[in-house]
């Protein structure tokens, strides 16, 4: 089992470029069941997540070219003979449940393993399950599967009564191929449903108001070849612009996406670094100063991202004064917060909110990654703590970023991968 050693103290100086985003990728090589002819998607980032969804579309029968280095993976759907995704490929990454629209919609049946919960929560599908039955889907949920039969699609009145990314991304895909149009209310509004929508396009799907609360899809006969390059990362973004923040240094992130991180840029402003924005670059500069407190409220896009809750408290964990932080999206994301605690943060919880008093200086010590940004501020904290912090279980970070060891130590950071 790798673990990473981090070594604190050293201001971050220089610059990190973005890869693409994790988020965006996954549903994107799903939608590629959805044409008869090979789809390629470049800027594909190299992550543990990519491999396991490279691997579930091969399982089904799928022809995937996946060019590691140059960041390329060419899928052709058109050998897809299964219409199974399995337990044991699922339940080690739930986005795998992405699959269900494009299957449903392109051969009329899907069975896909219930992805079940995770360490941030139990992560129920009922809104996908919904969502596709308003299109005329008839699913049964029995024996730890989601069994789901279609005719042809038709176009339906979708509206969430929860705001979900998975489940708009799926009857999106979905909805491109029904007979009619459907109206999707209440849609999720994240850039990586806008980068996703803009591959279907590129296919040939007819898509109006991705990004927007309300998407209408008109649907059509089939989706064609194309080439679709992935958005950059924009929680590794942010997750680079803390730890300049955290660490009292400068960092520019290139081939970033600023217009997708305005609510992440305002509470690193309020915690008083400079931000400066020039095309697809971003610089963060604290110039030594230490970050004040900040209080923060996830909520859906285009407000305060969830995946950057855990970053944003280890820097809570060493600003000047108390931050409060409430985790309004998942039951169960403050795994972080006794590791943290471990290292010398000063926390109360009470229900979905943690209060955070900023210490001086936290302590090195051997520390376990639970989740995935759990795992991230882990390092963060490590970069600015006295001495030796070991974060064990990394297979979690593994998932969601690319070399990250890597791009911090270009940085200057003091960190390794040890086995
Ligand atoms: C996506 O997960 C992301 N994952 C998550 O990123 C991200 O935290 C989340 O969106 C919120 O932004 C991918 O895109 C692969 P949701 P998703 O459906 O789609 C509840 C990371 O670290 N819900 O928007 O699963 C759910 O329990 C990961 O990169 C239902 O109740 O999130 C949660 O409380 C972590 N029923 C809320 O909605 C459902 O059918 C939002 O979940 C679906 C969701």
């Amino acid at each position: 089992m790798d673990k990473i050693v981090v070594t604190g103290g050293t201001p971050l100086q220089g610059e990190v470029r973005i890869s693409g985003a994790k988020n965006a990728v996954l549903p994107i090589l799903c939608a590629t069941l959805l044409a008869d002819a090979p789809v390629e998607v470049t800027n594909v980032p190299h992550l543990h997540d990519v491999l396991t969804t490279t691997r579930l579309l091969s399982g089904l029968g799928a022809g995937v070219q996946h060019d590691l280095e140059r960041g390329r993976v060419t899928v052709d759907p058109r050998s897809v003979t299964s219409h199974v995704a399995p337990y044991e490929l699922v339940r080690t990454m739930r986005a795998s449940i992405l699959v269900l629209g494009p299957l449903l919609a392109r051969y009329g049946a899907a069975e896909v393993s219930l992805p079940g919960g995770c360490a941030i929560g139990a992560r129920p599908v009922d809104l996908h399950i919904k969502a596709l039955e308003a299109l005329g889907a008839t699913i049964t949920v029995e024996h730890g599967f989601i069994r789901a039969q279609a005719g042809r699609l038709r176009g339906g009145h979708v509206v969430f009564e929860t705001i979900s990314v998975g489940a708009t991304e799926n009857v999106l895909m979905a909805a491109t191929l029904a007979d009619g149009t459907t109206l999707i209310d209440n849609a999720a509004r994240e850039p990586e449903i806008v980068d996703l929508a803009e591959c279907l396009i590129a296919m040939g799907a007819d898509i109006r108001g991705a990004g927007t609360s309300r998407i209408e899809v008109r649907g059509v006969e089939r989706l064609h070849a194309a080439t679709h390059a992935v958005i950059a990362d924009r929680i590794e973004t942010g997750t680079f612009l803390v730890a300049a923040a955290m660490t009292g240094g400068r960092v520019t992130a290139v081939g970033a996406r600023p217009d997708t991180l305005g609510a992440v840029l305002e509470r690193l402003r309020h915690a008083g670094a400079t931000v400066e924005v020039d095309g697809d670059c971003v610089t963060v500069d604290m110039q030594g100063r230490r970050p004040r407190a900040i209080d923060i409220v996830t909520s859906p896009h285009p407000g305060f991202p969830t995946d950057m809750q855990a970053q944003f408290m280890a820097m809570n964990c060493i600003a000047e004064g108390t931050g409060t932080i409430d985790e309004t999206i998942f039951e169960n994301r403050f795994m972080h917060v006794s590791e943290l605690m471990r290292l010398g943060a000063e926390i109360d919880i009470d229900g979905p909110r943690a209060s955070v008093h900023g210490v001086e200086r936290l302590s090195g010590a051997p520390v376990m990654a639970t989740d995935l940004r759990a795992s991230a501020s882990l390092i963060l904290a490590g970069l600015v703590a006295d001495g030796e912090t070991t974060i064990d279980r990394i297979y979690h970070l593994d998932r969601g970023y690319e070399h990250i060891e890597q791009k911090l130590s270009g940085l200057g950071a003091r960190i390794q991968r040890v086995k």
